[in-house]
């Protein structure tokens, strides 16, 4: 079905994984120095690429990852997220909308990740050709309620370019 064609869309994604040792964490495209855990995931585990993809695709109303990159089929296996994200970008594009800024949340008891703000922000906008105040990261710890787990939240509104 096609999208209808308001000037704005609002996107919203979500996403979790289970943290365990032995694996780095990545987030945003950012390796976590000091991590002492990664994301136990299907593919390279990013949380914020995961839910910055499902946001592009909720926002245009055209479902979620998971309908794209089943994690049954294991040819998605070890998928660099930074494909994933890709896809999904260029089926906004393709629908004539473009990002317009992104606001996204981390939720993780450990590491502090303060200091590698600028670098989330960086690279998270370069992926989706933004300027990088254009995308917006916060932290949050989960006060010892999930302390096994790094959850991510992203909201993005998209702006629909002229033909
Ligand atoms: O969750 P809480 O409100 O206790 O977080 C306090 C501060 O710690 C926040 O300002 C946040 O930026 C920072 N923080 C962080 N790294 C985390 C979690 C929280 O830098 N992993
Ligand atoms: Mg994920």
């Amino acid at each position: 079905m096609t999208p209808s064609p308001l000037p704005y869309r609002i996107g919203y994604g979500e996403d979790a994984h289970r943290l365990a040792e032995g694996r780095t964490l990545v987030l945003g495209g950012v390796p976590i120095p000091h991590a002492e855990r990664g994301a136990v995931a299907h593919s390279d585990g990013d949380a914020v690429l995961h839910a910055l993809a499902d946001a592009l695709l909720s926002g245009m109303s055209l479902g979620d990852i998971g309908q794209y990159y089943p994690d049954t089929d294991p040819a998605h296996a070890g998928l660099d997220s930074r494909v994933i994200l890709a896809d999904s970008l260029a089926l906004v594009r393709e629908w004539k909308y473009v990002p317009a800024n992104v606001a996204l949340v981390i939720t993780l008891d450990r590491p502090k990740l303060g200091p590698l703000r600028a670098d989330i922000a960086r690279n998270v906008s370069a992926l989706l050709g933004l300027n990088e105040t254009e995308v917006g990261v916060s932290f949050k710890t989960s006060e010892g309620l999930a302390p096994d787990h790094v959850q991510v939240r992203v909201t993005v509104l998209l702006r629909r370019v002229e033909q």
